[in-house]
C-alpha cells in the first residue's frame, strides 16, 4: 500500500540501526568532550534571519542560496538554523556568559537545515555535533580543538581520515592577500571560470580557491598562496599550532585551497576528510573566528570551533551497534498473562531487557516473533507451567534449556545468558 504521507526530499527518518549509530556517536562525543571540560548548550532551531546573514556572510552559498527562510505571523524574517555557531554565540552573548574573562567551552548536538541538492552524505536536514571554545586566541586552543576532534573520530573507529589545515590570516593581512589574488585573477584568462566564480571573483575572491569546477581549478593552479602572504603574528600562530599538533601524533597536510564556505573564519581553518563517502569528503570542519563575537555585539572575544556531520560519520561507521533483547516471554492464554507480566517486570528491574506477547497466538507463531526480534532467550509460561509454578527458559543460540521455579527465574536467566 502506498503511504498517504511521505517524508520531504532531503529529510530522513532515523530508525533501527541508523538511530542506534547516532546514539553511539552522541555517547562518544559526550564522553570525549567532558574530558576537555566542554559543557552542553542547546539553542533554538529557529532564529532571526539577520543573525545568519551577519555571521555567515551575505556572499556565501549558505546565506545566498541555501537557507530555509520564511516570515512568521508578524512578518519577521526567521530562518531554520543552517549551522550552530551563530546561535551558540547569540545565546552566550545574550545570557552574559562571556563577560567573566574565562575560557568557555560548549558543545551542541542537533539538526541543521540547508536547501541543497540532496545526494549521498548531503541532506536538507542533517545533524551536527558542534563545539565552540570561546575566550582565548592562544594557538594551544586551536591545537586542543583539533586534538579533541581527532580523538572523537578515533573512538568511533573511523579509518583513513586525513586532517587538512590552512590559515586565512587576520583582518590585517588578509586584505593584502585578497588584493594579490585579485591582481592574479585580473591577469588570468577568466573565460573558463564557472558562473558562480565569475560573480565571486569581485565579491568574494577567496572562495574561488576551493571551487571544485575543473575550469576554475585550472585557472587557480598558479594562484598566490595565502600562507606565504601572512603577517608575522599569523605566520607564528600557524607555526605554533602545527608544532603542537605534531607532538600529539596527528598527521596533517597543509591545504592552500582550504578557505571554507562560511565567511567568519580568521587564521586557522581545518577539515577532516575521508574518501569513503563520494564527493562529500568533509566529515568535520571548523576554525578560528576572532572578530565574529564583536560583529554580533558581544565584545572583543576570540573564538574557534568545529562541527561534524553526523550523517557523513554514519556512512563511515561499522554497523555493529544493534542490541538484541535478552528475553521474550511467551504466554499462550489470557490466564497466564497477569503473572507473566510480573515476571517480565521483575526481569527488567533485575537488569535484563525484553518483552512478552499480549495477544494470543500459537506457540509456533510466537517462537517466530521471538526469532524476528532476535531475543537471546525464550521463556515459555503456558497453562502447564503456571500450574507447576515454573517456567521454561531456552537459549536460542545454543539450544540449552532449563526449567526454573519462579523464585529462581532471575538466576536461571542470568546463567543461560552467560552473565
Ligand atoms: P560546515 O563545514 O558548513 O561548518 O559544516 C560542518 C560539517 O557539517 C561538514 O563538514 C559536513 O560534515 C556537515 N554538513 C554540512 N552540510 C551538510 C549537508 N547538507 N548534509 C550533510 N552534512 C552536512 C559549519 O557548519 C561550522 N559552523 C563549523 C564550525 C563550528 N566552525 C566553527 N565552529
Amino acid at each position: 500500500m502506498d503511504p498517504v504521507f511521505k517524508r520531504l526530499k532531503g529529510f530522513n527518518d532515523l530508525v533501527g540501526e541508523e538511530s542506534a549509530i547516532f546514539s553511539r556517536m552522541e555517547a562518544a562525543a559526550r564522553k570525549v568532550f567532558a574530558r576537555y571540560d566542554y559543557e552542553e548548550i542547546r539553542t533554538p532551531i529557529l532564529e532571526v534571519t539577520e543573525l545568519f546573514r551577519r555571521s555567515i556572510g551575505l556572499e556565501t552559498d549558505v546565506v545566498g542560496k541555501e537557507m530555509f527562510t520564511f516570515n512568521d505571523k508578524k512578518e519577521r524574517s526567521v530562518t531554520l538554523r543552517p549551522e550552530a555557531t551563530a546561535g551558540v554565540l547569540r545565546a552566550c552573548i545574550e545570557s552574559g556568559f562571556l563577560k567573566d574573562g574565562k575560557v568557555n567551552r560548549f558543545y551542541t548536538i542537533g539538526p541543521m537545515f540547508r536547501y541543497e541538492r540532496p545526494q549521498k552524505g548531503r541532506l536538507r536536514q542533517f545533524h551536527q555535533i558542534n563545539c565552540e571554545c570561546l575566550g582565548t586566541d592562544s594557538p594551544y586552543a586551536d591545537a586542543e580543538l583539533i586534538c579533541m576532534a581527532w580523538e572523537f573520530l578515533n573512538i568511533l573507529e573511523i579509518d583513513d581520515l586525513k586532517l587538512k589545515i590552512n590559515s586565512l590570516g587576520c583582518h590585517e593581512c588578509r586584505p593584502n592577500y585578497v588584493n594579490v589574488l585579485k591582481e592574479y585573477l585580473n591577469k588570468s584568462d577568466n573565460d573558463n571560470l564557472c558562473i558562480d566564480c565569475k560573480i565571486r571573483k569581485d565579491k568574494n575572491p577567496l572562495r574561488l580557491l576551493d571551487c571544485k569546477e575543473h575550469g576554475c581549478k585550472e585557472i587557480l593552479i598558479n594562484a598566490p598562496i595565502i600562507i606565504e602572504n601572512l603577517c608575522d603574528v599569523c605566520a607564528r600562530h600557524l607555526e605554533q599550532v602545527l608544532s603542537i599538533i605534531s607532538t600529539q601524533n596527528i598527521p596533517y597536510t597543509i591545504d592552500n585551497r582550504l578557505v571554507r564556505g562560511l565567511d567568519y573564519y580568521t587564521r586557522t581553518t581545518f577539515e577532516i576528510v575521508s574518501d569513503g563517502i563520494g564527493a562529500q569528503t568533509a566529515v568535520a570542519g571548523g576554525g578560528r573566528y576572532d572578530g565574529l563575537i564583536a560583529q554580533l555585539g558581544g565584545g572583543d572575544i576570540s573564538g574557534l570551533g568545529f562541527a561534524c556531520g553526523m550523517e557523513r560519520l554514519a556512512l563511515l561507521m561499522k554497523r555493529n551497534t544493534l542490541t538484541t533483547p535478552d528475553f521474550y516471554i511467551i504466554t499462550l492464554t489470557q490466564n497466564e498473562r497477569f503473572k507473566a507480566f510480573e515476571i517480565m517486570q521483575f526481569l527488567r528491574k533485575s537488569g535484563f531487557s525484553g518483552e512478552m506477547n499480549y495477544e494470543n497466538g500459537s506457540l509456533k507463531s510466537l517462537m517466530r516473533r521471538a526469532a524476528k526480534i532476535s531475543a537471546k532467550l525464550i521463556l515459555i509460561y503456558g497453562p502447564e507451567e503456571a500450574k507447576k509454578e515454573e517456567i521454561i527458559v531456552k537459549n536460542m543460540e545454543s539450544g540449552e534449556q532449563k526449567i526454573a521455579g519462579l523464585k529462581q527465574i532471575g538466576e536461571v536467566t542470568g546463567a543461560l545468558l552467560g552473565y
